[in-house]
């Protein structure tokens, strides 16, 4: 399965913040925000990855993240030339996706728990059609909506809803095979706030008996860091957790290395480049712990 992440848009939901800087480089405690999306993506096991961001922005992550062979995987760069909708990922990703499955996450997502990776090799393996993952949350009116009857069957999805069916959100991490890309070109239409949207496709799939909901329970943390008090939520969620845990969230290294991707001793080289920063030297104890 090959991996998108989408990090253009215009960001006007976080102006001042956003007038100058991509939202997906905004800090997340100490590390930029695409980390965590990127660090999903890892976690699932996908090592080919399309990076798509505004003509404005796209250099930033290409000389953030490179080629990917730092961390043993192959990362590539497309630019999205307006924010036509997160559908639209597919049009500019066709040639990247070909034939194949592709799971598409959203730039401002985090996602966190230890049963994560369980939960998303299980889903990327046994992925027929579409998955999206539900999570409850107290306002859903922001959010894709999935609802089910009593036997657990999809009734009803619905992209930011006045009167919610549920409580139930679609989080922004999908799975598709490639029937997303023909949807996106030609099943689908632009919305009334004319965009082309994610949650119509899920209804492409809903309509053909395709469509696999995931309930994400509460072992996992799921943040949309799109809004101010998301952002800030997201930083003291990470920092609480990092200083209780002994860990860093999202850390791409850690999860390459931990996969086999990169050896010991390239660990070793990041963890020296990074000098005496905490990322730093937890990179060097990473390194020293598992040899
Ligand atoms: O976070 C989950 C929610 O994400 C879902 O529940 C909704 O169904 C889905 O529509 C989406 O809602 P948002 O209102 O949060 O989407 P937003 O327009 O903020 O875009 C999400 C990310 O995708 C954001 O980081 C910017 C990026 N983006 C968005 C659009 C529309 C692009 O890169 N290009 C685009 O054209």
């Amino acid at each position: 399965m090959k991996g998108i992440i989408l990090a253009g848009g215009s960001g006007t939901r976080l102006y001042p913040l956003t007038k100058t800087v991509s939202k997906q480089m905004l800090p997340i405690y100490d590390k930029p925000m695409i980390y965590y999306p990127l660090s999903v993506l890892l976690l699932a096991g996908i090592k080919d990855i399309l990076i798509i961001s505004t003509p404005r922005d796209i250099h930033y992550y290409e000389e953030l993240l490179g080629d990917g062979s730092r961390i043993g995987v192959a990362l590539s760069y497309s630019i999205q030339q307006e924010p036509k909708g997160i559908a639209d990922a597919f049009i500019v990703g066709k040639q990247f996706i070909g034939q194949d499955n592709v799971a598409l996450i959203l730039g401002d997502n985090i996602f966190y728990g230890h049963a994560l990776e369980d939960i998303l090799l299980k889903a990327v393996k046994e992925n027929t059609g579409a998955t999206v993952f539900g999570y409850t949350v107290a306002d859903p009116t922001q959010y894709g909506v999935v609802a089910f009857n009593k036997d657990g069957q999809v009734t009803s999805l619905e992209e930011k809803p006045i009167k919610p069916q549920s409580n139930v959100a679609v989080t922004g991490l999908y799975l598709y095979d490639h029937q997303a890309v023909d949807m996106a070109e030609h099943d689908i239409k632009p919305s009334t706030r004319n965009e082309l949207e994610i949650t119509d496709i899920n209804k492409c799939y809903l309509a053909v008996n395709q469509l696999n909901v995931i309930l994400l329970n509460s072992s996992i943390k799921w943040l949309d860091s799109g809004t101010y008090d998301g952002l800030l939520e997201a930083g003291k969620f990470v920092a609480t957790t990092q200083k209780e845990e002994q860990n860093i969230i999202a850390c791409i290294e850690e999860i390459a290395y931990n996969k086999g991707y990169i050896s010991q001793e390239a660990l070793g080289k990041i963890a020296h480049s990074m000098g005496n920063t905490d990322y730093g030297l937890y990179l060097k104890k990473v390194s020293e712990r598992l040899s």
